[in-house]
């Protein structure tokens, strides 16, 4: 298993914060945003991690983390030109991923429970892909999946006005390596980007999709609210203090 963290996109929605800086450098806690889905993956066991970001801040980007060395992590580096989806960005990991299933976590989620036992489900559970589902109160602003009975998934729509289920699907995704094949399939949606809720529909419409609910905290520190939301949380748990200590150079 590797990981990807995606980075890119324009962080419109708390301009100006994001105006000569990127989203995912901005401080959460006692940390820049980014370190949170590192710590994550590492603490999951993976320490091969590429990073999706767009060409104004790649620089800023690699200053900050480097080769991955001073934070015991393997870091490959992926431009991508414009922002034109997650599923865009995702694409831009084939090479990296080669033959192997990847979990990818979008690069603002930041969420209190461990990946462990997540990875351990969808590593036996074989081949496809697995979302991690959160309730929330209001679920229009994500992707929102309709659930059966059984709590299996049967679709998802992406920001929908009438949503059918307050389960959100959280940015933290695993997928097998078919994923590249679907991302080139997809076509851009109203808003011109190739949207990760294709992806998922598509894996579901293959029955190869699972999901679990995620109970500790998350959130998308995309918007003004929930940073400040994030941040909150972090210090409360001392989440960054935690990150900091996992974020350490490999004994040698
Ligand atoms: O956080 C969960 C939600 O994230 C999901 O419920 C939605 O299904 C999913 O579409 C996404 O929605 P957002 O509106 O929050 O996506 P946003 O455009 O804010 O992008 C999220 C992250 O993805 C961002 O922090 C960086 C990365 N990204 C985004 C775009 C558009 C890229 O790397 N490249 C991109 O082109």
């Amino acid at each position: 298993m590797k990981g990807v963290v995606l980075a890119g996109g324009t962080g419109s929605r708390i301009f100006p914060l994001t105006k000569v800086t990127n989203k995912h450098l901005l401080p959460v806690g006692k940390c820049p945003m980014i370190y949170y889905p590192l710590a994550k993956l590492k603490e999951a066991g993976i320490s091969e991690i590429l990073i999706v970001t767009g060409k104004e801040h790649m620089g800023e980007v690699v200053n900050l983390l480097g080769s991955g060395n001073d934070l015991g992590l393997n870091l490959t580096f992926k431009v991508q030109d414009q922002a034109g989806g997650i599923a865009q960005a995702l694409g831009l990991a084939e090479n990296f991923a080669g033959k192997d299933a990847v979990t990818v976590i979008l690069g603002d989620n930041v969420f209190e429970d461990s990946l462990c036992d997540f990875i351990a489900n969808y590593q036996k559970q074989g081949l496809g892909a697995k979302i991690l589902l959160q309730q929330v109160k209001h679920p229009e602003r994500y992707g929102v999946a309709e659930l059966d009975d059984n709590n299996q998934v049967l679709s998802i729509e992406e920001k929908p006005t009438a949503p059918k289920s307050n389960y959100c699907v959280t940015g933290i995704y695993m997928f097998d390596a078919q994923v590249f094949n679907i991302v080139k399939t997809l076509k851009p949606s109203k808003r011109g980007e190739l949207e990760i809720t294709d992806v998922n529909n598509t894996y579901i419409q293959q029955h190869n999709l699972s999901a679990d609910e995620i109970t500790g905290w998350w959130i998308d520190a995309g918007t003004f609210d929930s940073l400040k939301k994030a941040d909150d949380l972090v210090r409360a748990g001392k989440l960054d203090e935690q990150v900091l200590k996992l974020l350490v150079p490999c004994q040698p």
